[in-house]
């Protein structure tokens, strides 16, 4: 089983990415072919300053490195060292009805945030589905803001089959965990940098994580009084870190009353901030030895290059190159 995931080099990484797509596919390692990357062509539609995008590639390779990513089990690259990737976007593009990119919602979103218009901002749903078709994917750990572009995925490589024959490519599966599916951020919407409101895995001090845990909306309900847990954020960002008992025990202090949001924050502050210490250690090493990194990324290129010449070359002989 070929496990394939992606994230953008778009900014240090935050929870909701860790919970949502790093953590369980990190799990994944174990049981199959893991192959994670970066991101960065699909970037390209939003970072525009090459020191930045540059920046933000090493940051990242660091960061889930220092989250777990064991070389030794899963293969990691940069999407960019693997550039038969966008020989099969165009391959792709031309099996793509037009109506199925118009359909998507992260373009119109991303429109609507300001971000001009681009055809690589259109076409971004194409070169997703290349990514994991190029692998012979199988499945796909996401978290639930990508289930379109893994319907998008699906589609192509059901039209490119039904054009040039059965089987050609393989059609993946996503994996959403339902418990992580949509990590909510400081403001209850969906944990997302474009919200502003993300807790980032390594936020630069403990001083600014606690500044950040204590921006965590609440309503006004006053100390003494009894507070509801079933819709409170705290509650929510808490259950992703603190075992059963410990999420039980603050909600019965909740339904007890008699304490403060901010006595809550404080707790969800510790836990987060220890929680991560173990990987803070582990990238200030990472940090301090680029050659490692340097040489993960550019085995990891080597092997998925390998993978994706064989797909490319089966799909390029198909359509009759
Ligand atoms: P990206 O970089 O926006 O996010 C990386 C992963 O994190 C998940 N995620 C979340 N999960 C739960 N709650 C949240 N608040 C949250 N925010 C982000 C995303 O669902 C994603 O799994 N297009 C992709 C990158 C990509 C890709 C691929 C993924 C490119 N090619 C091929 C899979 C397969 C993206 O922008 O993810």
């Amino acid at each position: 089983m070929r496990i394939l995931s992606g994230i953008q080099p778009s900014g240090r990484p935050h929870i909701g990415n860790y919970f949502g797509m790093m953590e369980p596919a990190m799990q994944l390692q174990n049981e199959g072919d893991a192959f994670f990357f970066i991101a960065d062509y699909h970037s390209l539609t939003s970072t525009h300053d090459p020191a930045v995008l540059r920046q933000n590639v090493r940051d990242l390779a660091i960061d889930f490195l220092a989250c777990g990513l064991d070389p030794e089990k899963a293969t990691f690259w940069r999407q960019s060292d693997v550039p038969e990737v966008t020989e099969l976007t165009w391959i792709l593009s031309c099996v793509t009805p037009m109506g199925l990119l118009e359909r998507c919602v992260s373009y119109k979103d991303k429109i609507e945030q300001g971000i001009k218009p681009s055809h690589g901002l259109f076409a971004y749903p194409v070169l997703q589905a290349a990514d994991i078709l190029i692998f012979d994917s199988n499945v796909v750990p996401v978290g639930k803001d990508q289930k379109q572009h893994l319907e998008v995925s699906r589609d192509i490589a059901m039209k490119f089959n039904d054009r040039y024959g059965a089987d050609l490519l393989v059609v993946p599966e996503p994996r959403i965990r339902e418990t992580t599916a949509t990590v909510p951020g400081l403001d209850g919407r969906k944990m997302s940098k474009s919200y502003d409101n993300t807790i980032n895995i390594f936020e630069e001090t403990k001083k600014k994580l606690r500044k950040k845990i204590m921006k965590v909306v609440t309503d006004s309900t006053p100390v003494e009084d009894p507070k509801n847990p079933d819709d409170s954020y705290i509650l929510q960002l808490y259950q992703l870190f603190a075992d059963k008992e410990k999420v039980a025990e603050m909600e019965a202090s909740f339904r007890a009353g008699g304490q403060g949001y901010g006595y809550y924050k404080q707790e969800l502050f510790e836990t987060i901030w220890e929680f991560f210490l173990p990987m803070r250690a582990r990238r200030e090493k990472l940090e301090k030895d680029s050659d490692y990194v340097d040489g993960v990324l550019e085995e990891g290129a080597k092997k998925a290059r390998a993978k994706a010449r064989e797909v490319l070359d089966r799909v390029r002989n198909a359509v009759g190159m």
